[in-house]
């Protein structure tokens, strides 16, 4: 099945979900909430499989997936800038990449952003310090780990099941923990 049941309830209620482009598959578990409202801001190349959830925000956010590229159950990515993902990219269960805070910093504009959400829906405008995360080709990111805003991982490189990467990680790379540290350089092929 392309399509999970999800998505198609979504569709039916005429909301915007996403780009699947041929060969391309969601698993039963995922989940796409396109707030932003436009189909074209989440695209998913060919050849990928998600489980998880994938979402952008009323004020921005746009998702590119690249081909071959596993996003496994309940992992979710969100975006309120950019996020990219490059081919045969692996990212495990339980994973959270995110390119902005989420919720301000300022207790008032967080608590305004709150009732905003229950009583109106996502703020159409909102300062969330975005910053675009870039996630190269080839790379394995391990169950239950954190990619925060702002960060590049390169090419082939593996992140440690569990890790909090804050900072970015170099090009054929291993790299563990919270916050990820380098531990060696892998062998590029
Ligand atoms: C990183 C990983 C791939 C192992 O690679 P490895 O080359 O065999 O690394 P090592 O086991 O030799 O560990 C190297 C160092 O990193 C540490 N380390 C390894 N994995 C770690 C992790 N996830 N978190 C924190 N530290 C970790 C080791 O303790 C070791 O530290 P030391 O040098 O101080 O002794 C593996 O530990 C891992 O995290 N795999 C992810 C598994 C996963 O998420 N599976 C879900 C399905 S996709």
């Amino acid at each position: 099945m392309r399509l999970n049941f999800d998505t198609i309830r979504q569709r039916l209620a005429g909301k915007a979900t996403l780009t699947l482009h041929a060969k391309s598959k969601l698993g039963p578990y995922a989940r796409i909430r396109n707030i932003r409202g436009e189909s074209k801001r989440i695209v998913v190349d060919r050849n990928s499989f998600i489980d998880g959830e994938l979402l952008t925000f009323k004020h921005g956010g746009e998702i590119s997936i690249g081909e071959f590229v596993y996003v496994g159950e309940s992992s979710r990515i969100w975006s309120a800038s950019q996020i990219t993902i490059g081919d045969r990219t692996l990212i495990s269960f339980g994973c959270f990449i995110t390119d902005n805070l989420t919720h301000p910093l300022s207790p008032s504009k967080r608590h305004q952003q709150f009732r905003e959400i229950f009583e109106t829906g996502h703020p159409k405008e909102i300062d969330l310090s975005e910053r675009p995360v870039v996630i190269g080709k080839d790379v394995w990111i391990g169950c239950n780990s954190i990619v925060l805003r702002g960060v590049s991982i390169g090419d082939n490189s593996v992140i440690g099941a569990g890790s909090v990467v804050t900072k970015d990680i170099p090009a054929n790379t291993l790299a563990v923990g919270n916050p990820a540290r380098f531990v060696r350089e892998l062998i590029a092929e």
